[in-house]
């Protein structure tokens, strides 16, 4: 459960953001803006967070999530910053899996395997937006996509929404979707967050807790080893608040592999799928802090380590490795080729619903 808080109203607007260069199709930005002067922007290309501006212990707000002034620098960037991430989030091995005694080659964009969805993953797709009343009365942003059987290599006709909703500090995001066949699934955001402000350089100097005694380690190419390893007396135990520079360069042979962090941690309680608090990211400098909290089992952490260059961000900041770090609330990587994970499977008869919760406030201003 979510702690209770006052919330104020936020009120959502609509303005052109540009337009995708080979169709010359538009791109829209929808702005929720909150009477507290926070906003936070997302557009229907890739259903992503495009800006999160949110005040400091001093109340200036600063936009705290790395992203791009255009749609077409989406597009043309490989970190998917912000992004819906569909059909399946992180690496299926070499884009194989079998389902019901079916084997089905997905397209390999990453090396030999499937990272996030494929060539054309959600996070490159068009979404249809809806603008509704949310019951508290603050405005909700729908949006909907249909990927259509054998999109990417995956089976059945997926019919998914992603809802979006801010009321000043709780950014909500609750995904749904349905198949005409039984298939795979695991739904994920990719912000890269900042707590600075996305033009403040690295953001290794932020503290982090996550709650989870356990994690996924590697293969060397980056896919899970079927192993559900405990976090203690390692790198990855941050049950403990700690700074993410700690043990970021520590003489581990999974930190030296990802250079840094980004590997899969299991959520301590997954298994009775309840929204809880998840992981807890505060900045010590600005003092904000971001609560996350998810009813998927796990939390893709991963610090940035190879963030590209080009093209620049916005504003034109050049950002670099680490200048922001994910908490990708999402289920077990992998999961098709790894019986002993938890399966993220759906079936016609049911509906997908996940949920997660960015939580911003300042420290000692919390609600938890
Ligand atoms: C996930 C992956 C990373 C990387 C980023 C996007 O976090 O685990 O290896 O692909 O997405 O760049």
């Amino acid at each position: 459960m979510t702690p209770s808080k006052t919330s104020t109203k936020s009120k959502l607007h609509t303005r052109l953001f540009g337009y995708i260069h080979s169709s010359n199709d538009p791109v829209y930005l929808y702005t929720f803006e909150n009477s507290n002067g926070s906003s936070v922007s997302v557009t229907n290309l890739g259903a992503a967070i495009t800006s999160i501006n949110i005040p400091d212990h001093q109340g200036n707000c600063e936009d705290i999530t790395l992203g791009f002034d255009t749609p077409q620098d989406y597009l043309d960037h490989t970190a998917y910053f912000g992004a819906t991430i569909g059909r399946f989030a992180n690496r299926i091995q070499n884009g194989r899996f079998s389902l019901n005694g079916k084997s089905y080659q997905l397209n390999q964009n990453e090396n030999r395997h499937c990272l996030h969805g494929g060539h054309s993953g959600f996070d490159t797709k068009l979404w249809q937006a809806n603008i509704i009343q949310g019951q508290d009365g603050n405005d909700l942003l729908a949006l909907s996509l249909e990927s259509p059987d054998g999109d990417e290599g995956f089976p059945g006709q997926l019919n998914i929404k992603t809802l979006f909703s801010f009321d000043g500090t709780d950014l909500k995001i609750k995904y749904l979707a349905t198949t005409n066949k039984t298939t795979i699934i695991n739904l994920t955001n990719h912000c890269y967050f900042n707590l600075k402000g996305h033009r403040y350089g690295l953001a290794t100097d932020h503290n982090l807790m996550i709650k989870a005694s356990d994690y996924t380690p590697l293969n060397s190419d980056y896919t899970p080893l079927g192993e559900i390893r405990s976090v203690f007396d390692s790198p990855f135990n941050f049950n403990q608040t700690k700074p993410i520079r700690q043990d970021i360069n520590a003489e581990h042979p999974q930190i030296n592999l990802a250079n840094g962090y980004d590997h899969n941690w299991v959520l301590n309680g997954y298994e009775d799928e309840t929204l809880k608090h998840a992981a807890r990211l505060s900045c010590p400098e600005t003092l904000r802090t971001l609560d996350i909290y998810t009813d998927q089992p796990c939390i893709q952490f991963y610090s940035g380590n190879f963030i590209p260059a080009a093209p620049a961000g916005k504003g034109n900041i050049q950002y670099q490795p680490r200048s922001g770090i994910c908490l990708e609330a999402q289920g077990f990587p992998d999961s098709p080729n790894n019986p002993n994970f938890p399966q993220s499977i759906l079936r016609p008869e049911d509906t997908y619903t996940k949920h997660i919760t960015y939580r911003f406030g300042v420290l000692g201003k919390n609600y938890t």
